[in-house]
Formats: structure tokens, sequence, C-alpha cells
């Protein structure tokens, strides 16, 4: 249940991180004022991205993958390519990538001017939106569909 939940807010995650990156492109290049608008889309964005981060502790936690490495320990894990992505590349890069989201939440909110918004907004997203697509587990998220 836990494992499907994770698998459709990732949907969610995905499409608002890459719908906030490209807002916050389109409204540079055309020189808009940033509005409430934007506001609310980058807060929902990010406070999905948390809740994301707190159902993926918890995915890791009641996995088999978990338990492989107690079982097998580190150094086993490590050596296997799909256990390694599952175990460490995975949930390390989407705790970076979550981390920037809300980093640049923050930042953002206290530039000065509102191109330096979109900029802080446009650098910090696109950079967690290609973090999150380079270790997603795209085999098995789509066998799962
Ligand atoms: C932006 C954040 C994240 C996204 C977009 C994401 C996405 C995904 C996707 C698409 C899957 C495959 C689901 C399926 O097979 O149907 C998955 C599996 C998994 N994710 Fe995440 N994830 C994120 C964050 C995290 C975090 C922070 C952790 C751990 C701390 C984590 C741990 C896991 C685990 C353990 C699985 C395998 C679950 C299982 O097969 O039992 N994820 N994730």
């Amino acid at each position: 249940m836990l494992k499907l939940i994770h698998s459709g807010v990732s949907y969610l995650v995905v499409i608002l991180v890459l719908f906030t990156l490209i807002n916050s492109l389109v409204k540079l290049k055309s020189k808009e004022s940033y509005k409430k608008n934007d506001y609310i889309i980058t807060l929902t964005t990010t406070l999905l991205s948390i809740i994301q981060l707190i159902l993926g502790v918890f995915s890791y936690y009641f996995s088999t993958y978990y338990q492989t490495l107690r079982d097998a320990g580190f150094k086993v894990v490590m050596k296997d390519a799909t256990l390694r992505l599952y175990i460490v590349e995975h949930p390390l890069m989407m705790l970076i990538a979550i981390t920037l989201i809300v980093f640049g939440f923050y930042k953002h909110q206290k530039r000065e001017n509102d191109t330096l918004k979109f900029k802080t907004l446009a650098w910090f997203y696109g950079v967690a939106f290609v973090l999150i697509l380079s270790r997603i587990p795209w085999e098995q998220w789509f066998k799962s569909l």
C-alpha cells in the first residue's frame, strides 16, 4: 500500500517540479512580475516533495531492500547495481533533490526582485528535477503501471 502511494505521488512530484521550473523560465523570459499564483505553485510543489520524502522514508523502512541491507550488509549491497539503486542511490539523490527544493523555496522568498526570484527557482528546481530523473527506478515504476 505504502509503495503504491509513494509510486502515485511520484507522478505528481515529477509533474509539479517540471511545471514550477517551466513557469519560472517562461516568466523570466517574458519579464512578468511575481504573483500570488507563482507562490501557490511553488509552495504546493515544495509541500508535496516533503510529503514524498516522508513516504519514501517509510517505504524504505518497510521495504525488503532495508531487510536485505540488514541481512547482507553494506558491502554486498554496494556490489549489486539494483540493490545499490534502491538502498543507496535513490534515497540519497532524492534527499539531495528535496533539500534543494526546500532551500530554493526559502531562498526565492528572500530575493529582493521578481527576476531574482524566478532565477533562484529555475536553478534550484532545475537541478532538483535532473537529480530526480537520474535516480528514479524507471523500470520498476513502469512495470507497476
Ligand atoms: C522526489 C522524491 C522521490 C521520488 C519522485 C521517488 C520515486 C520513486 C518511484 C517512482 C519508485 C518506484 C515505485 C514503484 O515501483 O511503483 C520508488 C521506489 C522507492 N523509493 Fe522513492 N522516490 C522519492 C523519494 C524517496 C526517498 C526520500 C526514499 C527513502 C528515504 C525513497 C525510497 C524508496 C524505496 C525504498 C523504494 C522501493 C519500494 C519497494 O519496492 O518496496 N524514495 N520511488
